[in-house]
Order: structure tokens, then sequence, then C-alpha cells
């Protein structure tokens, strides 16, 4: 039998690229959506004719019915954060029950977690990476030391008990030692983990088995990054980075689908560039046009609140992201947000110490003396908001999209121009690929069919 469709849709640049929206928008040519990654540091806003959803765990699929949303074994998973959007998308009318699956392999992020990371981030001498607080980085500690509990573990009673009681004697000896953090009580730890191990028991499932015979059944999974591949903790600005594989080698490892069936790659990026937290931002401003940039976007985190750093689009950056992820098409986002500017700076190489560079320094200090190379494209000054296709485009806004395409080896599929799902433009031929995928799979669970 004909396997089904697989696309996996990542960040290129450092996360916010507005990936929530484009998985929105493309999920109902899918029946499955997959998150492989990170946890609920990760926030994907969906607006649905002008209702506002912040995801940060469940995958943006849950908001399409007929679609269902896989939690895969590559995420870390906060109980109570899990449960806590379970219950607001309940609350707004979201069909959960039955539609959300989470991998019993995935591991689980505690409160000691929590405490760990805000120690290291606050503690003298330690480079502050500006993270999320979220304890995304200690569970993946945990995970890759082989000591992490897993959600499977957490469904049984006696094995939650010994590991919280063990690892609180030990996190809370080194927090206090290392941090002077309070300690943590295993006891009220355990009672509430075992009241959320029962809330979850339903969802929980061996993932890569369903998805697994899903695809060989015929049905089309996508596969949603969270962060991005500048956050990656291998290909990323280490150690400014997030603890996870962002990049779509991701989607390979946190799910258990193989390598060979991943069809289709899509890469978002941003119109100009943002990154939250600290690290490396070559072609980062600062001033008047920072603040244009972070008004008009809106340049706030979903998760945090924090404001995010602002600069013109990389294309070295680019290039590397779609080499590292082999992207298919890029989706550009916000265009909108510069329908204002005289001329839009875009960095189209990088010089080091006076020698001009195309790839991206390993180093984080080699990354400090960049210098970007900037060509500067007539702006279009003239409002791209809500605009549906290519055509309607200013000449001068479709030029800017056309050499983004010609310099970062990928071609442009999508457009956003807004945060409405339909204020999005569809180029025809990736527009075709994905009604030829829709046409060819098979029907979806529990879709309505006339
Ligand atoms: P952590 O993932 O909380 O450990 O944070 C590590 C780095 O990744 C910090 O710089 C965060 O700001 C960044 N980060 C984590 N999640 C996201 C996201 O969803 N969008 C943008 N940046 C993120």
């Amino acid at each position: 039998m004909k396997r089904g469709n697989t696309t996996v849709i990542i960040g290129a640049q450092w996360g916010d690229e507005g990936k929530g929206k484009i998985v929105d928008v493309l999920s109902h040519n899918f029946s499955i959506v997959a998150r492989y990654a990170g946890g609920h540091n990760a926030g994907h806003t969906v607006i649905i004719q002008g209702k506002k959803f912040v995801l940060q765990l469940v995958p943006c699929g849950v908001l399409r019915s007929g679609c269902r949303s896989v939690i895969g074994n590559g995420v870390v998973l906060d109980p109570l954060a899990l449960l806590k959007e379970v219950k607001m998308l309940r609350d707004a009318g979201v069909h959960v029950d039955g539609n959300l699956f989470v991998s019993n392999r995935a591991h689980v992020i505690l409160p000691y977690h929590r405490m760990i990371e805000m120690g290291a981030e606050n503690a003298p001498g330690r480079v502050k990476i500006g993270t999320t607080s979220r304890g995304i980085g200690p569970a993946y500690e945990d995970k890759m030391g082989r000591r992490g509990l897993r959600v499977a573990d957490l469904l049984d009673s006696s094995l939650l008990k010994s590991t919280v009681e063990n690892a609180c004697r030990e996190k809370n000896m080194i927090a206090h030692a290392l941090f002077n953090s309070e300690p943590l009580d295993a006891d009220s730890m355990y009672a509430e983990y075992a009241r959320a191990a029962e809330e979850i028991a339903p969802f929980v499932t061996d993932t890569a088995l369903l998805l697994n015979q899903a695809l060989a059944e015929g049905e089309s999974v996508m596969f949603e990054g969270a962060q991005a591949t500048m956050l990656d903790i291998d290909h990323g600005t280490y150690p400014f980075v997030t603890s996870s594989s962002c990049t779509a080698g991701g989607a390979v490892t946190g799910t258990g689908v193989p390598p060979n069936a991943i069809q289709t790659v899509i890469g978002v990026t941003k119109a100009y560039c943002t990154r939250v937290g600290g690290g490396p931002f070559p072609s980062e401003v600062e001033g008047t046009i920072a603040d244009q940039l972070r008004a008009r976007g809106n340049e706030y985190g979903a998760v945090t609140g924090r404001s995010r750093r602002c600069g013109w689009i990389d294309l070295p950056l680019l290039r590397y992201s779609q080499m590292i992820n082999g992207v298919n098409w890029w989706v550009v986002t916000k265009l909108d947000v510069l329908d204002v500017l005289d001329e839009v700076p875009v960095c189209v190489g990088y010089r080091i110490n006076g020698k001009k560079y195309d790839s991206i320094p390993a180093l984080a200090i080699g990354f400090d003396r960049v210098e970007c190379v900037y060509e500067k494209m007539p702006g279009w000054k003239t409002s791209t908001e809500g605009v549906t296709s290519f055509e309607q485009l200013p000449k001068k806004a479709q030029e800017y999209l056309r050499f983004i395409e010609r310099e970062s080896g990928a071609k442009v599929g999508m457009v956003s121009t807004g945060p409405d799902r339909d204020q999005t433009v569809l180029l025809p031929e990736f527009a075709a690929g994905f009604r030829a995928v829709t046409e060819n799979a098979a029907p979806q669970k529990g879709a309505r069919t006339k």
C-alpha cells in the first residue's frame, strides 16, 4: 500500500517565525500533526476568525476537526502544563479527548528541573542563557543521564514514588550546595503528580506505533517543529540554544518514524529576523528601527512576554538552515511588518576580521566578530496586509521574495500577510503539491465526508 505523505515544518531562524499559523493553515491536508521536540517553552499562536489560541504543548493540529494530535517521545512533558492546556482547549469547545495522543516514552518535567534551572541561570560565573524557566534543559539532562522519568513510569505509582523520592533527595542536596535553593518536598510532589498521572492516562499510548501504522495505511502526517534551527542543541548558536533537536532530523528521533519516511521539509522564516534570550544575532538592529519592527510585528514572547530582539533577514543563516534541514520550501511570514520601510536591508554575507564568509561560525565568540554585509532592497511602501495572491503583492515585495529564494537555496511557497488563517498567499506550485497529497491521501479518520 502507498505510504502517506509526511511533511516537517521547522523554524529557520531563532524561533517565533509563526510556525503555529502555518501548521494550522496546512493542517487540513493532514490527518495527524505530531510534535517531536521541546516542551512548554514553545508558544504557538494561532488566530482563527479573530479568536486567539496560544498553544505550548499540544500540536496546533488540534484546532482542525478531523485532525489528530500527537506529542512524540522527543518532547519533554510537564503534566501540569499539559492539563492546563487541555482544560483551556476543552473550555473553548475544542475536541481534545480521543484526538490527542501522548507518547509513553516522552520524558517528564518535574519541579526539581525548574529549581535546578533557576539556580543555574542565576549562579555567579555561569553563562546566562536567558531560558524560558520551564525546566527544559535539566529534564533533557536527566533523559540523557539515564535517570529521567518517562510518561510510562509516571503512570506506575510505585515507580513514580521511588523516582520522586530519590530525585528530590539528590536534587535538593545539589541545589542547596550549589545555589542555596530551598528544598522541595517529595511527598507533596508525589501526591500532585500521581493525581495528574490519572488525568493524563487516557491520552497516553505508543505514539511511534500509532504514527507508523497511520503512514502504512496511507494517512498523511505533519511534524510540527518547535523552537528553531539556530536554537538546535547540535546546529544552533551553542551554548545559547535550547536542549533539544529542533531541526528536521529531530522529527525522526523524536517520533519513531524512520528517516526514509520524511518527504518534504518546509522552513518558516520571518521577512526579517528576531531572537529572544541571550546569544549571537549578527543582523540585529537597535534603536528606532528595532522599536518600529517590534511594535509593528508585536514582537513579544507568547510564553514569557519578553520583548524580542529584532534585525534583518540573514541569508548566510537561511542557507545554513536550508542545508541542515533539507528545506524544500520557504514560508515567509510577517511580510506586512516591512510595508512602511523606505528600504529593506538584507544580510547577504558575513565578514570576520576583514575576511568574507558565506557560512556560519561554530564558536559563539566567532559570531561576536561577525560583521554583516548588507544589500539594500527598495521598500514597497504599500500595505500588503491580508493580500492573498502573489500577483496582488507590490512588485517590490515580489522582488524581495524572489531575491530571498534565489540566494537561499529553496523556493518561496507561501507568504503570510497577517496573523489570521485567511491572510495567506499560497503560491500555485506549492499549493498544487498539497492538493495532490490530499487527493491521494486516505480519508482522514473522524473527518466528516459529504
Ligand atoms: P529553554 O528552551 O527554556 O531552555 O531556553 C533556551 C533558549 O531558547 C533561550 O534563549 C530561549 O529564549 C529560547 N527559546 C526557547 N523556546 C523558544 C521559543 O519557542 N521561541 C523562541 N525562543 C525560544
